[in-house]
């Protein structure tokens, strides 16, 4: 199995390209089964997930080629099996993702439950509410949602009682095709939201709303093939300035919307950094150790959950004392007995995390990754300790980091893949 091996102590220097967003282009790849003909797709990052949503479709018949530009290349055209199997889902629960699109067309889908996971139970009862909303009979036995609408779907009132990404996500999907008139209202406003809302627009769907809560959608008969490219990974880049905020040193993040962080970039200055933000890149220089910062996570446009781990590990290091709320997901703290062992002076007290940071630094030892942020906060924390820090199941990581550990080099970091 890989690990990584990271030797802490390096600063970080130098400039690195952004990949695609993980979580536009999984909703992106699944509003493909939307079509009855092409979807031309570029700036989709190779990675673990994808590669599981790809199978996914492949499975039900789609194909899948690359043109000389290398983008994908999604042919929904002949799909004839409307199942998605639990060994697939299983590995990704965004898989949910089809559930939408496979009724919206076909009027009938079979998508195994994902269970839970490792940073909640994360049910899917608001995906399966708004498929109902819209006219779906939904069944779940055997481990197996079965739904179906004889006749098609029909526009309806959708308000969601919580604000939830994919839920929202599968809805516009299947009200796209739908007969008639869909509101949602409490809609989820993240940039990734907003990039499917695109696209489907490009295809000829009729959505109003992008990056408010309240979405109406006037069903259409049937999409146009198109080509999109996915927006950067906000996430990703969010990942690298705060590392370098931990290590000192002065980066710049090519090809990014800078105003998709603007409360990650926020934290950062308060923490010490210097950011200056270009049309698509942004530089962080950082010469001191960072001071802590208090942070509560919440959907969009407030701080994301998916930037918890990093900066708790961050807070570890920094000078002075914070407090870090868990708002979205009630069990996403496992890096925290990871950091503790690395030194970090953390304690838990429900959704809260109170961190003391270490001026003595942290100290490398083997740790265990538990889900993709989790991975890396522990990368984090290994460019700072001192010694070697071995971080195994990294498998998590490949899921939503592209080339993590070559990105880092290029800055100057000491990190190595190893097999064993
Ligand atoms: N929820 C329910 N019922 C539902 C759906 C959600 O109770 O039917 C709850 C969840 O348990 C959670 C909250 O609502 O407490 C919000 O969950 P949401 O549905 O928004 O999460 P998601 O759509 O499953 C996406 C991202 C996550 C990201 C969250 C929050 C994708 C593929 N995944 O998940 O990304 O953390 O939104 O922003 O878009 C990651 O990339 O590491 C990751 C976990």
């Amino acid at each position: 199995m890989d690990k990584l091996l990271i030797e802490g102590g390096f600063q970080l220097n130098g400039s690195i390209t952004a990949s695609g967003a993980k979580n536009s282009a999984l909703p992106i790849l699944a509003s493909s089964i939307l079509l009855k003909d092409k979807l031309t797709l570029s700036n989709i990052p190779h990675l673990n997930d994808i590669t599981t949503m790809l199978e996914i479709l492949s499975s039900m018949g789609a194909y899948m080629t690359f043109n000389e530009n290398m983008d994908i290349e999604v042919n929904t055209s002949l799909i004839n099996n409307l199942k998605a199997r639990y060994e697939l889902v299983k590995t990704m629960r965004a898989s949910i993702l089809v559930l939408g699109p496979l009724l919206a067309r076909f009027h009938e889908a079979e998508v195994a439950l994902p269970g839970g996971c490792a940073i909640g139970s994360r049910p899917v009862n608001l995906h399966l509410d708004c498929m109902r909303k819209l006219g779906a009979n939904i069944d779940t036995s055997n481990g197996y949602i079965k739904a179906s609408a004889k006749g098609g779907l029909t526009g309806a009132n959708i308000e969601f009682s919580q604000v939830t990404v994919t839920g929202t996500e599968n809805a516009i999907m299947a009200a796209t095709l739908a007969k008639g008139q869909t509101k949602i209202t409490n809609a989820a406003k993240e940039p990734e939201v907003t990039d499917l809302i695109k696209c489907l627009n490009k295809m000829g769907a009729k959505i109003q709303g992008e990056d408010t809560d309240k979405l109406i959608i006037d069903g259409v008969r049937e999409l146009k093939p198109t080509n999109f490219s996915v927006m950067p990974d906000r996430i990703e880049i969010a990942t690298y300035l705060t590392a370098t905020t931990m290590t000192g040193g002065e980066i710049t993040v090519k090809a990014v919307n800078p105003n998709t962080i603007d409360k990650v970039l926020q934290k950062l200055e308060l923490a010490g950094a210097k950011i200056s933000k270009d049309k698509d890149s942004i530089s962080l220089k950082m010469k001191k150790l960072p001071s802590a910062v208090n942070i509560s996570t919440a959907p969009y446009p407030s701080f994301p959950t998916d930037m918890q781990a990093q900066f708790i590990a961050m807070n570890s290091i920094a000078k002075g004392q914070s407090e870090v709320i868990e708002n979205v997901f009630e069990n996403r703290f496992m890096h925290v007995q990871e950091l503790i062992r690395m030194g970090g002076k953390i304690e838990l007290k429900g959704n809260s995390a109170m961190i003391d940071g270490n001026l003595n630094g942290l100290t490398s030892a083997p740790v265990m990754a538990t889900d993709l942020r989790a991975s890396a906060s522990l990368v984090l924390a290994g460019l700072v300790a001192k010694g070697i820090t071995k971080v195994d199941r990294i498998y998590h990581i490949d899921r939503g980091y592209e080339r993590i550990e070559e990105k880092l080099k290029l800055l100057g970091a000491k990190i190595d893949r190893i097999s064993e």
